[in-house]
């Protein structure tokens, strides 16, 4: 688990988090980002389409690692299971998502932000975890308090991530990547910006990727 989590993470320091409002968005937008050098991507089930774009965006693009994000539910991580996704992340954690994940072969990034949700994926052998939201929960500064308890943990921290602090979060130890929304700006994805989101890609893999 944990190694299959860190062959996708290792490839992308950052991973933007899609939204996808109207269908016909999600391949030009998944599209872009990959072809600007962002190639792990989380679409998350937070619209009716979801499901459908992603497995557009799977048959479009195999050479992207897709994530299927918000899943709340095991039956939405069958769900996950069933349109192909390469891994599934959670907002937060629940007993019932803990024990599914151990045993499904589709490996999970499970969302804490408390010692005590971490202790809970720990005794299921979970070891890395997203950080939500991670602004909101004591942002670096809780990073590197959960690395005194549980210093063989990483994280990806999502939520309040930006261009400005990425950085403060990608050079702490026990975090492995980022994540979230600022790749994929409403104002680019409305007006059908593809070209501007392929640059902002761009940028990002430039900088941040090895
Ligand atoms: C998520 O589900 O991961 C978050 O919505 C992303 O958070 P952000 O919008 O603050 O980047």
């Amino acid at each position: 688990r944990t190694t299959e989590l860190d062959s996708i993470c290792l490839k992308a320091e950052v991973i933007p988090v899609l939204t996808i409002q109207r269908l016909e968005d999600a391949v030009p937008l998944a599209r872009a980002l990959v072809e600007g050098g962002l190639t792990v991507l989380e679409v998350t089930l937070r619209t009716d389409c979801a499901l459908e774009a992603i497995q557009r965006i799977k048959e479009a693009l195999p050479q992207a690692s897709i994530g299927v994000g918000t899943v709340l539910t095991p039956a939405q991580y069958r769900q996950a299971e069933e349109v192909g996704a390469d891994f599934v992340v959670t907002p937060g954690t629940t007993e019932a998502l803990y024990r599914y994940g151990v045993s499904s072969p589709v490996p999970m990034l499970p969302g804490v932000s408390t010692v005590s949700e971490l202790m809970a994926g720990w005794q299921y052998g979970y070891r890395r975890f997203k950080f939500f939201p991670a602004e909101a929960s004591g942002g670096v500064k809780a990073l590197k308090a959960f690395a005194g308890p549980l210093s063989e943990a990483r994280f990806c921290p999502t939520g309040g991530i930006t261009l400005e602090n990425a950085e403060v979060y990608l050079a702490i130890k026990n975090v492995m990547c980022v994540a979230g929304s600022w790749l994929t700006p409403a104002s680019l994805v409305e007006a059908e910006d593809w070209h501007g989101i392929h640059q902002l890609a761009r940028e990002v893999a430039q900088r941040y990727h090895h």
